[in-house]
Formats: structure tokens, sequence, C-alpha cells
């Protein structure tokens, strides 16, 4: 374990075994159809490939980039797409990988934007869900851990860019405010 890191909150194997949960509760849902998953860079691409390797439906994937500013210290971002989707996701059932959902703000942007395009279905699929820092309802329907306010790095997840290839999700020995 690298020195800046305070505790993990979940191992390999604890984060293996719930996306092969989470892959068989997708894989049943979408019985019978494809899926396109579609991976909200950088933090969702860890999660999105191994999340893939479980899943036995037909899946396609896509991407997406986004970069969120803050106007004053605090204020939620306000959201802009950095890199679109290389495909149509017209009549297609649709999966948004992300890799926490946080105050709720980048993933109804995301569900408002992809709505537009017309897909036969959408749902949103988290690695992390920090439900008790929500500002806005938004329908997470398969997550694989729920997580409280410390800020955490790891399996896709940074801080400043760091940390993100670590293969465990842990709390940073920092405590300045998220973002
Ligand atoms: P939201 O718009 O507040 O839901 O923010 C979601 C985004 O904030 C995520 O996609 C992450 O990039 C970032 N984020 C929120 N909490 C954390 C954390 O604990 N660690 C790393 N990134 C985080
Ligand atoms: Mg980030």
């Amino acid at each position: 374990m690298i020195p800046e890191i305070e505790r993990v909150l979940f191992t390999e194997e604890q984060i293996a075994q719930r996306i092969r949960e989470v892959a068989r509760e997708i894989s049943a849902k979408y019985q019978g159809r494809e899926l396109k998953l579609i991976g909200i860079l950088k933090g969702s691409i860890f999660f999105l490939t191994a999340l893939a390797r479980e899943i036995d439906i037909p899946v396609k994937f896509d991407f997406l980039a986004i970069s969120s500013f803050s106007s004053q210290k605090g204020a939620p971002g306000v959201v802009r797409i950095a890199k679109d989707l290389d495909e149509s996701i017209e009549g297609e059932d649709v999966l948004l990988i992300e890799d926490i959902v946080d105050t709720g703000f980048t993933t109804r942007y995301l569900l408002q934007n992809l709505a537009g395009r017309a897909p036969n279905s959408l749902a949103i699929c988290t690695l992390l869900d920090r439900t008790t820092q929500r500002i806005v309802q938004v329908p997470v329907e398969f997550r694989c851990f729920e997580i409280d306010d410390r800020f955490v790095v790891g399996f896709g997840l940074d801080y400043k860019q760091l940390y993100r290839n670590l293969s465990y999700v842990a709390i940073l020995k920092l405590n300045e405010p998220r973002r």
C-alpha cells in the first residue's frame, strides 16, 4: 500500500466480487438484447472493462468525456461534453457507466443529454454511490457500493489525476474539501 493512503475501503477481491454480482443482474435484466455501455472518461474505464468482461450478453462500448467548471467555490459545476460519443445511440439499450455519483449534477446532465438522442432505454450503473451528498435526484439502477462522505481514490477515481491505477478503492490522507 502507498503512504498517501489512510485506509482501504474495498479490496481488489471485494470489487471483483461485487462486479460479478452486478454483471449478473445486468445480464438478467437485458437478456435477449444487446447493450451499449457508455463510459464516462476517465474515471469509469477500469470499472467498465471489468464489468464488460463479466456480462454475458452482447455488449458494445462508447465513451464520453466531460469537463465541469465551478464558477464559485462549492457551487455546483457546469458540465460540458469535451469528447462526444463516436456513434449514435438511437434505438439502443444504453447503460451509462459512472465511477461515482455524488451530488448527481454530472449524471443528471448526461441523462438529459443522452435521453435527447432517442435511445430505446437508458439507465445508470455506478461503481460508487454517495447518496448522502445528493443534491439532484437521479435514478441509479445498478450500484456496486454505497460510500460515506470521505474522498476516495483508486479503481479509476483520481485526486488531481493521480491514483486512478490503484487496484482497490481507498481513503486518501488529506482532508481538503472535495474538488
Ligand atoms: P457529481 O456531479 O457531484 O455527482 O460528481 C461526480 C464526479 O465528481 C465524479 O464523476 C468524480 O469525477 C468526482 N468525484 C466525486 N467524489 C469523488 C471522490 O470521492 N473521489 C474522486 N472523485 C470524486
Ligand atoms: Mg475526477
